[in-house]
């Protein structure tokens, strides 16, 4: 295991519980912070720690939080703990307990986390170990003062200082509620100690639970030792509600862009910049105002995204270029390709080295070959594109024929005049050229000129008849369009006549 593992140490996050306060449908501890479910924050710190000695209780939305913590690729294995009915924090850890018995191993101490407090930092909780063995401790506690303590549990010390219990804000004399020390719920505990604690707890309080921070009380009744360490309000914040859920957001957002900018990233306007958790940006590359980089994102070096770019889950090669308002999802361009401003990029879009795409273009499982460009206004759905190739303005990829969908592939040094649609499937040999305007409905062969429209029509003096006609209140022949289809090609037929042409069968 890594430096920092401690081999007699366990380590429980509890995750179990609903969260009343934020008003979801969705666990609390799934909410995402930065881009990562709370709970990550704790399972990962845990890990740190404890290695491969990390229980994580789960009962609301048990499988969707174990799910969150196997997909995020932890350090280590981590065994998962059901708390069928959420009885209370103490009832949690008795849960866990049963799961370190089941080891066969002793394990002299143990850490417990909230899940739901993503702004504790590693180095904290080394400190906060370090105290408890210097100090022999049976119980440490992490502790804050925040300005507002309401719905915290208050510290209770005796006169000279020592912790004597923790009272839970429902529970707190008025006298108590004056307290401004809170339990912060990151606890250090002798493992027999907090063991055998755990079966002495009672469900006698305000929401009759089964309280973790009641073998705070049990220790100083025995006159074991409890100690405490003190943390900022922001790093001890537990989230409860939306608006501590926003202000732990924003924390972590300006560790994550302080981060980068040590690392050597340039951010143009940070306040505005939101980087989640697991990105990665290389050296020198700029960031404009407004922009978000989400989920698994990698950006190379000497990039430019500027701003209103949205960037999820993709990777971005070195030198890439990303003009303003942007949405690039799930998609990969390489070195020096080029996109935007006004681009879409839905999932499955490759755009292969020193590609190009232009204002409104939008792209889905395509690829735009090396070199090959794409400069505005075009649909390329479902297809694969060869370098060197021009796709002109307007180009469309017919992808779907109403019940499924088709492949475009466009070979090598292909040239697409503009305002052309693809009926899918279709395939374009290398070198072809399709004229501009052109509905290619069957494959073209290799540096083939393909022409597929309809033939223009020139009638000299029709215009300037039709605005007389018009002019002496008649029916303007636009109406009757249709009966030029039966005219002949050659801008005589209509001869001078007054009246439109009559339909001829
Ligand atoms: C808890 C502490 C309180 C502390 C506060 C800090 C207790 C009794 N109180 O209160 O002193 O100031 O955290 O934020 O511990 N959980 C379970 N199973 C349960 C109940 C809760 O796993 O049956 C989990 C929750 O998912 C959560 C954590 O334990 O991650 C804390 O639970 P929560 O309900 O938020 O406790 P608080 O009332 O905030
Ligand atoms: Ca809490």
């Amino acid at each position: 295991m890594k430096a920092g593992v401690h081999k007699n140490l366990g380590a429980v996050v509890m995750a179990a519980g609903l969260g009343k306060r934020m008003k979801s449908k969705l666990a609390k501890v799934l909410h995402p912070v930065a881009g990562r479910p709370m709970v990550l924050y704790g399972v990962d710190l845990a890990q740190q720690l404890a290695g491969e000695h990390v229980a994580v209780v789960v009962g609301y939305q048990g499988k969707d939080v174990r799910a969150a913590i196997e997909t995020s690729g932890p350090r280590a294995p981590v065994m998962i703990v059901e708390q069928a009915q959420q009885l209370g924090t103490g009832h949690a850890m008795q849960q866990a307990r049963d799961v370190f018995r089941r080891l066969g191993k002793t394990l002299s101490t143990y850490v417990i986390l909230n899940g739901d407090t993503p702004l504790l930092q590693a180095e904290t909780l080394q400190a906060l170990l370090r105290l408890h063995q210097d100090e022999h401790a049976a119980v440490t506690l992490l502790t804050a003062t925040p300005d507002d303590p309401a719905g915290y549990g208050r510290v209770v010390r005796a006169r000279d200082g020592h912790v004597q219990k923790i009272v839970e804000d429902r529970d707190a004399t008025a006298a108590e509620k004056q307290i401004h020390e809170i339990n912060v719920g990151t606890y250090v505990m002798d493992g027999s100690f907090l063991f055998d604690a755990l079966d002495k707890l009672q469900p006698r309080n305000a929401q009759g639970e089964y309280y973790l921070t009641d073998v705070v009380t049990l220790a100083a009744e025995r006159g074991l030792r409890i100690s405490a360490l003190a943390v900022s309000e922001a790093e001890g914040m537990g989230i409860n509600t939306r608006e501590q859920l926003a202000a732990a957001e924003q924390a972590v957002r300006r560790r994550i862009c302080s981060y980068w900018m040590r690392e050597g990233v340039t951010l143009r306007n940070p306040a505005t910049t939101s980087i989640d958790a697991d990105v990665v940006i290389g050296r020198d590359t700029v960031i404009h105002a407004g922009v978000a980089l989400e989920g698994r994102t990698t950006i190379g070096e000497d990039c430019i995204v500027r701003s209103h770019t949205r960037i999820s889950d993709s990777t971005l090669g070195h030198r890439v270029v990303v003009q303003d308002h942007c949405v690039i999802r799930e998609s990969r361009l390489e070195d020096d390709a080029a996109i935007g401003p006004f681009a879409h990029l839905r999932p499955g879009a490759v755009l292969r080295r020193a590609a190009k795409v232009g204002n409104f273009v939008e792209m889905k499982k395509a690829e735009l070959g090396e070199g090959s460009k794409a400069n505005h206004l075009s649909y390329l759905g479902d297809a694969t594109i060869g370098k060197g190739v021009n796709i002109g303005a307007g180009t469309i990829t017919c992808n779907y024929d109403g019940h499924k969908k088709h492949e475009t592939v466009i070979e090598d040094d292909v040239f697409v005049g503009s305002d052309t649609q693809f009926v899918a499937p279709v395939t374009i040999g290398k070198g072809a050229v399709i004229a501009a305007g052109a509905t290619i409905t069957a494959d073209v062969p290799p540096d083939t000129l393909a022409i597929a429209r309809a033939p223009q029509v020139n009638r000299p003096g029709w215009a300037a008849r039709q605005r007389a006609l018009l002019a002496g209140g008649a029916t303007p022949p636009s109406r009757k369009l249709t009966s030029l289809k039966a005219d002949k090609v050659s801008g005589k037929s209509s001869g001078r006549n007054a009246k439109p042409a009559k339909r001829r069968s």
